[in-house]
């Protein structure tokens, strides 16, 4: 396993729990994830220092967690030496780190989207001709990887216009309704769409605040329409596989869909090329089946009923300056406690490193009663100034 989150962490527990595996390295891991998974240090975006490292733990399937060293090529490097290995090429993983380049493959394959004007770096006069010709609320995205960063939604023409200048972007129409996070596993023997989820992304309650990597998530959504998930199957996963397989990149890994549900039907916000945090640890919960079976397609996945809550607990300024170094205590090792910025220290205690720190996953008969478990286990944990939504899955209630 490669990365260091708390999705890495919900994906190595559900690795080690599976019985066609036998032991699970992580690098570099964090102090929860060595608790299952011996801790490796490597540089993640070396794809030939991360295949050194599969070669010496004798890996027989490698899972590339995050985006950076996915679009950086990683996993070519890793399947060039013959190591088994989750997660897209180099070429494929394009459609996380390049807006203009995602846009334009669901232009080709004809997926719902908002329209979209990509204006390169410098195009100042351009920039604002495009932005002056569309209605409040602006969309501004720069084209690359920005860990977050890179996309303002603003009333704002001014601020729009600033977040632009002097980067490649992408600008958008303004989609509304409800967001959802659809995952599809896909794998030489097809495509397979994983629990619906909602994300919070914004850092306060009632989505107040700036956006944040994620403050919790839940699955699945209660109110969905009925059919949603075979219709995004349809609408958007089948289409962008096929085009890409048209293009000779074809895609073979954890294709993410981030929806909008407008009026209009479907649209796709954002594509990523790799499992979503904090969705998975919600999404992972419920899964009743090995998770080799599901990341290799030799079986279907089955899935727990219930709901599953999961609640971000972040380190105090996050996400503008956040503070690190805080001492956590509570339950820190009881089952969906899942770490992220966390490390242990060499007198044994553990302490932020990140500024979302850790996040907890509860399951129930319905939301309600899994967002109840979560929030319980989360009062037993402390970090001094640490913050979190209470509102976690509410939407999700009585929907
Ligand atoms: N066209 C749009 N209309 C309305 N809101 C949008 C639009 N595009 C993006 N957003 C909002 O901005 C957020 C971030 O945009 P996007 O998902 O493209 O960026 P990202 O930085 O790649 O996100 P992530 O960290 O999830 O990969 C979205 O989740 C959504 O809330
Ligand atoms: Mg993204």
């Amino acid at each position: 396993m490669l990365g260091t989150g708390a999705r890495e962490h919900a994906l190595v527990t559900a690795l080690a729990a599976d019985p066609d595996v036998s032991s699970v390295v992580c690098a570099p891991g964090n102090a929860g994830t060595a608790a299952l998974a011996e801790p490796r240090e490597v540089d993640q975006l070396d794809g030939g220092a991360v295949a050194a490292l599969a070669e010496d733990v004798g890996a027989e399937l490698v899972v590339v967690g995050p985006e950076a060293p996915l679009v950086a090529g990683v996993a070519d490097a890793l399947r060039d030496k013959g190591f088994p290995t989750f997660g897209p090429s180099g070429a494929a993983a394009r459609l996380e780190g390049s807006k203009a380049f995602a846009k334009e493959v669901m232009v080709a394959a004809g997926v719902p989207t908002a329209g979209s004007w990509h204006v390169a770096a410098g195009d100042d006069a351009r920039l604002e001709q495009v932005l002056a010709d569309l209605p409040a609320p602006y969309v501004v995205k720069h084209d690359g990887l920005a860990a977050g960063k890179g996309v303002v939604v603003t009333d704002s023409l001014r601020e729009a216009t600033e977040h632009g200048r002097g980067h490649d972007v992408v600008v958008e129409e303004y989609l509304d309704g409800p967001e959802v996070s659809v995952f599809a596993v896909v794998t030489d023997a097809g495509i397979t769409p994983l629990l619906p989820a909602q994300d919070h992304k914004r850092v306060g309650d009632g989505d107040a605040g700036p956006n944040t990597g994620g403050m919790g998530a839940y699955a699945p959504l209660p109110w969905a329409p009925p059919g949603l998930v075979d219709d995004v199957v349809a609408q958007v996963v089948r289409p962008t596989v096929a085009e890409m397989e048209r293009r000779g990149t074809p895609f073979r890994g954890l294709l993410y869909a981030g929806l909008a549900l407008t009026a209009a039907g479907i649209q796709v916000v954002e594509f990523n090329a790799r499992f979503g945090d904090p969705e998975t640890q919600a999404v992972l919960a419920l899964l009743d089946s090995p998770l080799t079976q599901l990341l290799l397609g030799t079986a279907p996945p089955r899935w727990r009923s219930g709901s599953a809550v999961t609640v971000v607990l972040a380190a105090p300024g996050y996400p503008a300056a956040p503070q690190l170094g805080g001492v956590l205590t509570g339950p820190l090792d009881a089952p969906g406690v899942l770490h992220a910025g966390t490390r242990r220290t060499g007198a044994g205690e553990v302490v932020s490193s990140g500024g979302r720190v850790l996040s907890v996953t509860a399951t129930g008969t319905d939301v309600a009663d899994a967002r109840g478990s979560a929030y319980d286990l989360l009062a037993r944990i402390s970090l001094p100034g640490g913050h979190h939504r209470t509102d976690i899955g509410l939407r999700g209630v009585n929907p």
